[in-house]
């Protein structure tokens, strides 16, 4: 795959995205697909169709195709853990595998499940809901529930996430104890800061009766003091950077009422119908996917930037920070063997026009070329029409700048340009539209790493940095000594000025 992507790279290296337009003006259309709400369009990639034809005979040598139906079949597509990822089985009936039947079943059981606990709390006197959890257990809701929450909501919404005691102290400053309920989310229930923080919210609402849990481990729930009635289910067929969709989701029925919950859903299946079923020359994930691995493995862009111009997707780059980096930051094939090729650049970003004013000179004349995914939503659901003009202007008038650049003497005034860009486009901002987007970059990741070789869904490279910090604590309260010199010498540090 790498010398074929880079002997493409190589004869393109002299023709800029501005010449690629030029000489291909259809392109513009060519290059763009349509599902639904969301359109997306990749003519502003320095690839041509000639480079094109060479992505999708990988897509096709890789069977792009084969591996999207064993995802949505559920197949062991996380093998290190022995486990299928069948996020897409919580939204919707895309198999007729018996393994897929059997967890959309009991993702319905739960979804019933969440409305009874819904309406309990929409009967009682709680106005405030605190979420407690971290990674994906946090970052799903979290994104979600801040795009889309309405200021006149039934409840407000908050999560606590940073193990820094910072975080529960100004999120329950201001807060009712009576008047608010929690709910402590975890995969495993075992994870540090959310046992923290949840034992932070239990003593200060000082009533249990108010506390739920979200997770796959009973025992573990029933042992922090929460009874089954009010636990939720998680499985192990759910990835915590993919769980949105299951009982994690929780805060989001909460926020958005549990018919906007389902229609998040339905458009998260919406995309799941589409990557399973289109042709690959007709797929966005896929055109997404060999886009992704365009910019790593023949330009060898180190960084992405996701920029999405709607200020209620601001959390978008911190969300997919997760699903994407913790996805694809490996270093071996699913075999074990080194994956000799580059994996997930860094991605990165923020909402514009914000960002325009702040990193956007290094993406204009910066020395590192950053690929980006501008991420607009056509219709305002505000009064302000001058203001989203502005906004789409600029969002048009980046792209178009980064990819054209524009001549000068003056090498201070000079743009380069032939910055590679791709556009995604939202009639709407409603549930069912960021239920795709969101199902678009899970399959784009997926079908990454299925080009890799690589597993996009264990994380075992989060685990050392838990180790060392848990046998640190007891010489942070200064019994015993670190076995590392620097980290010794450090901890004499804190230890004497804190
Ligand atoms: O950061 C590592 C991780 O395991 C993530 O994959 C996961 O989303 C997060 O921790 C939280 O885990 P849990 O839901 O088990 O608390």
């Amino acid at each position: 795959m790498l010398a074929a992507l880079e002997a493409q790279a190589r004869r393109l290296a002299g023709t800029t995205i501005a010449e690629l337009i030029a000489a291909d003006p259809a392109r513009a259309r060519d290059f763009a697909l349509r599902t639904g709400p969301l359109y997306a369009n990749f003519s502003r990639q320095r690839f041509d169709r000639v480079a094109l034809d060479a992505l999708f005979g990988i897509a096709e040598q890789a069977d792009l195709a084969g591996a999207m139906r064993k995802l949505l079949d559920g197949a062991t597509v996380n093998p290190t853990e022995g486990r299928a990822a069948l996020h897409s089985a919580l939204r919707g009936d895309t198999s007729s595998a018996a393994i897929a039947r059997d967890a959309r079943a009991q993702a319905v059981a739960a979804q019933a499940r969440m409305r009874e606990l819904i309406e309990q709390l929409e009967a009682s006197d709680v106005t405030d809901i605190v979420s407690v959890g971290i990674g994906g257990s946090d970052l799903g809701p979290r994104l979600i529930v801040d795009a889309l929450a309405l200021p006149d909501a039934r409840f407000r919404v908050h999560f606590i996430s940073n193990v820094d005691g910072n975080a529960a102290r100004r999120t329950l400053a201001g807060l009712d104890p009576k008047r608010t309920a929690a709910i402590v989310i975890s995969k495993t229930f075992g994870t540090q800061e959310t046992l923290l923080n949840g034992g932070i919210v239990r003593n200060w609402l000082g009533d249990d009766s108010r506390l739920y849990a979200v997770s796959t481990n009973a025992q573990r729930v029933a042992d922090f003091g929460i009874p089954p009635e009010r636990t939720l289910p998680m499985w192990d067929w759910v990835g915590g950077r993919y769980s949105l969709w299951s009982a994690v989701g929780f805060p989001i029925a909460l926020a958005l009422g549990m018919d906007c919950f389902l229609q998040l859903l339905d458009g998260a299946a919406a995309m799941d119908a589409h990557a399973g079923s289109a042709p690959l020359r007709e797929n966005i994930a896929v055109w997404h996917a060999l886009t992704a691995v365009w910019n790593r493995n023949a330009l060898h862009a180190a960084t992405q930037a996701v920029l999405p111009y709607d200020d209620r997707l601001k959390l978008l780059p911190n969300y997919l920070q997760q699903l994407v980096m913790e996805s694809l930051g490996k270093s071996v094939k699913l075999d074990g063997s080194a994956v000799g090729i580059d994996t997930v650049p860094v991605w990165w970003g923020g909402a514009g026009t914000d960002t325009q004013h702040s990193f956007f000179q290094a993406l204009h004349q910066g020395t590192q070329v950053v690929p980006a995914d501008f991420i607009g939503v056509l219709q305002a659901d505000h009064p302000h029409a001058q203001n989203h003009a502005a906004l789409l202007a600029n969002l048009l008038a980046q792209t178009e700048a980064l990819a054209n650049g524009q001549g000068s003497d003056d090498p201070h005034r000079r743009y380069p340009g032939n910055r590679p860009s791709t556009l995604l486009l939202l009639d709407a901002l409603t549930p069912q539209s960021l239920g795709m987007l969101v199902a678009l970059y899970e399959h784009s990741v997926y079908l990454q790493s299925v080009l890799w070789g690589i597993n996009a869904f264990d994380q075992f490279g989060v685990e050392l940095g838990k180790q060392v910090a848990n046998s640190l604590l007891p010489a942070l309260s200064g019994e015993g000594e670190a076995a590392d010199a620097v980290t010794r010498e450090l901890l004499r540090e804190f230890n004497a000025r804190r």
